[in-house]
């Protein structure tokens, strides 16, 4: 279940380099401060397990989590960071594929979406990498404290529009703070569900 304590595993930055798949694992993907590492702070309500800061493109491994005895939270690297060099990106890419299309234990990926901004292209592209791999993904929004009410049902709208077009997509989109604590305990359960 989701519960007991998390705690940091590694870094991985190449499949040699994968913990055991010995345990349920979920992902977080989405663009560069989009807010995966907090999203994962606030689920493990462990201020500063995976670092988050102002600076984009800063965790670049795939930083791996146990919540509690029986799951791994995953956190990827973010994508869409208009001044990572080109190499980065290749081999970021090669591995993030690579990771999809062959962790037997990956259960979901969480797509973050930032509330204010709605699905972009490299979003977008992400989905089909994840409809080829066959990954299940779910879009989460985030910082909805940033957003009206009536620009965020226009952005819901637009990410609906945005997932029928993807088979591996899970229609359920669920809308979170992690800074206010909203959506926090459904995604949880949302989680719980797959162990
Ligand atoms: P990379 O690791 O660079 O890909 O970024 P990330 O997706 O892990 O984002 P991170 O969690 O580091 O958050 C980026 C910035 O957004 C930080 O300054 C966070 O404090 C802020 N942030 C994250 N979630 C929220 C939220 O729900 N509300 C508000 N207001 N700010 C948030
Ligand atoms: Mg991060």
């Amino acid at each position: 279940l989701f519960a007991g304590p998390s705690e940091f595993v590694k870094g991985v930055v190449a499949m040699s380099g994968l913990p055991p798949a010995d345990r349920v694992e979920v992902c977080f993907a989405g663009r560069s401060n989009v807010g995966k590492s907090s999203l994962i702070n606030a689920l493990t309500g462990t201020k500063g397990l995976a670092r988050a800061s102002n600076t984009p493109g800063r965790t670049q491994e795939i930083n791996f989590f146990t919540q509690g005895p029986d799951l791994y939270l995953v956190d990827l690297p973010g994508y869409g960071y208009a001044n990572a060099p080109l190499k980065v990106v290749e081999k970021w890419q090669k591995l993030l594929k690579q990771y999809l299309s062959g962790r037997q234990t990956l259960r979901r990926a969480f797509v973050l979406i930032d509330a204010r901004h709605g699905v972009k292209s490299v979003d977008d592209e992400i989905m089909k990498l994840l409809d080829s791999s066959a990954v299940t993904f779910q879009c989460v929004l985030t910082k909805a404290d940033k957003v009206k009410a009536v620009d965020r049902d226009k952005v819901l709208a637009q990410v609906r529009g945005a997932l029928a077009k993807h088979p591996a997509a899970y229609p359920e989109i669920v809308l979170t703070s992690s800074e206010k604590g909203d959506g926090i305990a459904t995604l949880r359960a949302i989680i719980n569900s797959l162990l």
